[in-house]
This record gives C-alpha cells, structure tokens and sequence, in this order.
C-alpha cells in the first residue's frame, strides 16, 4: 500500500487484512520503515527531526536496510508458510521519496533496493492517490512532524507527481485508486482489484 503521508493507507489496510481474512487467507502486515526491532531502531533514525544534515545517499542506504531485515525476519519466512502479507510502504516508496524527491533516480534506487529484495517482489501495488496539501493538512492535525514530513511542499509535490508516473509507467503492477473518495468506495475498488487480479482466473 502506497501514497503520500496522510492518504489513509493505514485505515484501507485494515479494511483488507479483515476482507482477505474472511476469504480465508493467513495476512501479515509490516509497515515500512520498521516491522522488526530492527528495522524500528533504523526509523528512529531516519526520521529523527535533529538529523538535517543526513545526506540522500545514507538515507537511501538506511531504508533499504530496515527493508532488507524486514524482508528476511518477515515477509519472507511468512510467505514460505504460506500466508499472504501486505505492506504499509515498500520498494515503490523508496523509488518516489528517495529516487524522485530526493533526485537520486528510480534505476539506482531499483538496484540498491534488488540487494534488500532478492527474490522477493510485490505482486499489486495499491497507490493512494491524494495531492501534496491535502496529505500534509490532514498529518499536521495528527503528529508532531517527523524529518521527511517536515520537508517543503515542493518536494511533497514531487513525490505525488512520482507516484503518478510509477502507476502510469507501470498499470500491470501499480493501482491507482483516488484518495478523496469516501473509505467505503475507496475499499471496495481495492477489493475488485484484488479479485480479479487474484481470483478470476
Ligand atoms: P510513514 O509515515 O508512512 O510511516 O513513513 C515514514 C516516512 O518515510 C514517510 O514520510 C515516507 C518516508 N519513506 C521514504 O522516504 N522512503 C521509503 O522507502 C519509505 C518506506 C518511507
């Protein structure tokens, strides 16, 4: 599951871990950065607001390392037992923030990223369509701002117009649903997809 901060990823995963439950399926879910001790002591990190001076290349490094660990401690020993996991967050948002934003390019962050991975890839990427102002209003309410929160709209921006391109790049494997829709609708397009991606066949 990916969009920009404050798209409501976290509420649609909840809605399908319970939709897949009901149709039977074992789900895991991992957030990025984190989902392990590890991955965890690496967001504090990351996120941490005193560390302005930390460059792109060490902050691609350390979301692909809680990647990596999350990959290995847990998706992929839950999918070799045969259950499915989704992910709040993952290669895509490292390919928009980091390759995008940060203009380190999506080939480099693709080839760092194929260390973290190895064999394993997202088979649907759900993309939470929601413009710059309207995810930072929405988070502003919320929380103290972490360090990528805190950057200006322009790079909100270009992560937005990052994600756009991705999905249009890449429609076999990317799903564009709009954010401002009401949650209801929004779940219930996910599901479609997830239905005819995975079970009419
Ligand atoms: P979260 O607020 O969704 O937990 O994500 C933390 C922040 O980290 C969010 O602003 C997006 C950013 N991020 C990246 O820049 N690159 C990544 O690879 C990931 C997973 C998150």
């Amino acid at each position: 599951m990916e969009g920009p901060d404050g798209s409501g990823k976290t509420t649609q995963i909840d809605l399908l871990k319970k939709y897949l439950e009901n149709r039977g399926f074992d789900i895991v879910i991992a957030r990025e950065p984190g989902g392990t001790e590890i991955g965890e002591a690496i967001r504090k990190i990351i996120l941490n607001r005193d560390y302005q001076e930390m460059s792109h290349m060490t902050e691609l490094l350390l979301y692909a390392s809680a990647r990596a660990q999350l990959v290995n401690q847990v998706i992929r020993p839950a999918l070799e037992e045969g259950k499915a996991v989704i992910c709040d967050r993952f290669v895509e948002s490292s390919a928009v923030y980091q390759g995008i934003g940060r203009g380190l390019g999506v080939e480099t962050v693709y080839e760092v990223n194929g260390y973290a991975l190895g064999d394993v890839a997202p088979k649907l990427t759900i993309f939470m369509d929601l413009d710059a102002e309207t995810g930072l209003k929405r988070k502003k309410h919320q929380t103290k701002l972490d360090r990528m929160e805190l950057e200006d709209l322009t790079f909100h921006k270009r992560v937005v117009e990052g994600y756009r391109q991705l999905a249009q790049l890449y429609p076999e494997r990317i799903f564009p649903v709009d954010a401002t829709l009401p949650i209801e609708e929004i779940h219930s397009m996910i599901t479609s997809e997830v239905e005819k991606r995975f079970f009419q066949k």
